[in-house]
């Protein structure tokens, strides 16, 4: 028994570090000691005593598997071995888990430091991030807003359009036209621009009215141009619209089921928006960082076209290893808020805002990226996911095939429409897991977005368990499996 406490990171009872720590094989009385103390609570429940998880109905959530430590692309868990993370922790991670490089950096940074307020002070991490980063953006970016993670950077990015034009002397342009079932976070200013579902159902009165239009996705490219132009026609006898900004992810609607459309239809929207004077804010906190193959998906748009005023940024930012949101914007954009006037002035800031260490590691994250070798990898990964497309797609219970970059979906046919909520995802997430693969479904949409260290070999595991997860769906649909009855997973 005691080899099982040695082993068990952290020992439950305060007494055991002492015992532990004075331990030889020899010492005599330690079997006595140790008979007393009952087995250590695993993480997993002791977590179950103490903490309320993201997105997790815990009235019947299975409890969460214990995470001890994660390298490369496994994860390890407590009791459930090692894990294949085919999505990326939430499409985080880009070089594998507790990267060396990104680790001795960060530490190196720790120790010069590790923090300072952003206002009337600078520091060299978040100056070199912005220097190198800007220019690698398309359109002509200028200037760099921190703040700490996805929905921050769209909120920076709603308040920076808005402001905009206020300073401007255009308040009444205020609205934001959004796409269908898009997802910029969860903050009341990203829920606001976010689709209206079951998620944010107690909050719908609150969240500020947004204009709709459709997806361009092929064939429906006409109506979402007519729809964007209808929401920027000023309305009878008024003077203006009223649209600031329009807001997409684009390339990907990553949480509405990895949606695609094609970069002509995004060149079309960001044209007319350029047209009619509204800012065109483009979310990549997911798509940015070589998720769809390019460096931004934005850099896949018609060379010389429109492109957008703002970028969201945060996810890969910093290979997945530390929070961190940017949003960066136009020379245009931030020239409105200069003025003797300070009132004019951007008033929005977090207590962590350019935090040095997070800083440290999205430097760290983007040389590794711009590396050759991880150029290549990115490449590697997108020509198997091709050559693994028609496999999949000749499967019988599979409804469509989705695939950009690194971005490998399968829309799996079962009853009802396409949803978070789909009755097949239990069972979906555990088929994988039960195959130590972690490929958490949209509802009934699966899909593989690994880090970039992925080998052909783990690429290999994880298609075999997207097809053992098709297999799941059609012996559902045939009625030869009964579906999971309660819920293994969180909902998202
Ligand atoms: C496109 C997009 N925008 C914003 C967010 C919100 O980011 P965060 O979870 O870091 O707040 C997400 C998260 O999944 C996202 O996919």
């Amino acid at each position: 028994m005691y080899c099982a406490i040695l082993h068990h990171p952290p020992p439950q009872s305060s007494h055991l570090n002492l015992l532990t720590s004075n331990f030889s094989p020899q010492t005599s009385h330690l079997k006595l000691l140790t008979s007393n103390f009952s087995p250590p609570l695993s993480l997993s429940a002791r977590d179950q005593a103490v903490l309320w998880h993201p997105y997790t109905q815990h009235a019947t959530a299975a409890p969460p598997l214990g995470v001890v430590r994660a390298e490369g692309a496994w994860l390890h868990t407590e009791a459930h071995g090692p894990v294949l993370d085919a999505v990326s922790s939430w499409w985080v991670n880009l070089h594998g888990h507790a990267h060396p490089v990104i680790a001795e950096r960060v530490a190196r940074q720790l120790r010069e430091l590790e923090h300072v307020l952003f206002a009337g002070f600078t520091h060299e991490p978040a100056v070199a991030l912005a220097e190198r980063l800007l220019p690698r953006l398309p359109g002509g970016q200028a200037r760099a807003f921190y703040s700490d993670n996805g929905s921050t950077a769209v909120e920076v990015a709603l308040k920076m359009a808005i402001q905009f034009h206020h300073n401007h002397h255009r308040p009444h342009r205020r609205r934001v036209v959004v796409l269908e079932g898009s997802y910029h976070g969860d903050t009341f200013g990203a829920m606001a621009v976010s689709e209206r579902n079951l998620f944010t159902r107690p909050f719908w009165p609150l969240l500020f009215d947004v204009t709709t239009i459709p997806v361009p996705r092929p064939g429906r490219e006409a109506a979402s141009l007519a729809a964007l132009r209808a929401a920027l026609t000023p309305a009878a006898g008024a003077p203006d619209h009223d649209v600031a900004a329009f807001i997409c992810e684009p390339l990907v609607l990553g949480t509405a089921g990895m949606l695609t459309y094609s970069p002509h239809a995004l060149h079309e929207l960001l044209t007319l928006c350029q047209r009619r004077g509204v800012i065109s804010i483009a979310d990549e906190v997911f798509t940015g960082f070589g998720r769809t193959g390019k460096l931004f998906a934005s850099d896949h748009l018609p060379f010389g076209g429109a492109t957008p005023d703002i970028f969201c940024l945060s996810k890969g930012l910093t290979g997945g290893t530390m929070a961190l949101g940017l949003t960066t914007c136009t020379a245009q954009i931030y020239d409105a808020f200069l003025s003797a006037d300070r009132t004019r002035a951007f008033f929005h800031g977090h207590s962590f805002t350019a935090n040095p260490v997070a800083c440290a590691a999205a430097l760290a994250s983007l040389e590794l990226l711009l590396e050759p070798d991880c150029q290549a990898r990115i490449a590697a990964i997108e020509a198997a996911h091709k050559a693994t497309v028609p496999a999949l797609a000749a499967h019988p219970a599979v409804a469509d095939v989705r695939h950009l970059g690194t971005v490998l979906a399968v829309e799996l046919a079962g009853d009802g429409p396409t949803s978070y909520f789909h009755a097949l995802r239990d069972t979906l997430y555990q088929t994988a897991l039960d195959r130590g693969v972690l490929l958490r479904p949209l509802g009934n949409v699966v899909y593989a977005l690994p880090p970039y260290c992925v080998t052909a070999g783990e690429l290999a595991q994880i298609y075999d368990a997207l097809l053992a997860q098709a297999d799941a769906a059609y012996a559902l649909a045939q009625g030869t499996a009964a579906p999971l009855t309660h819920s293994h997973i969180s909902e998202f």
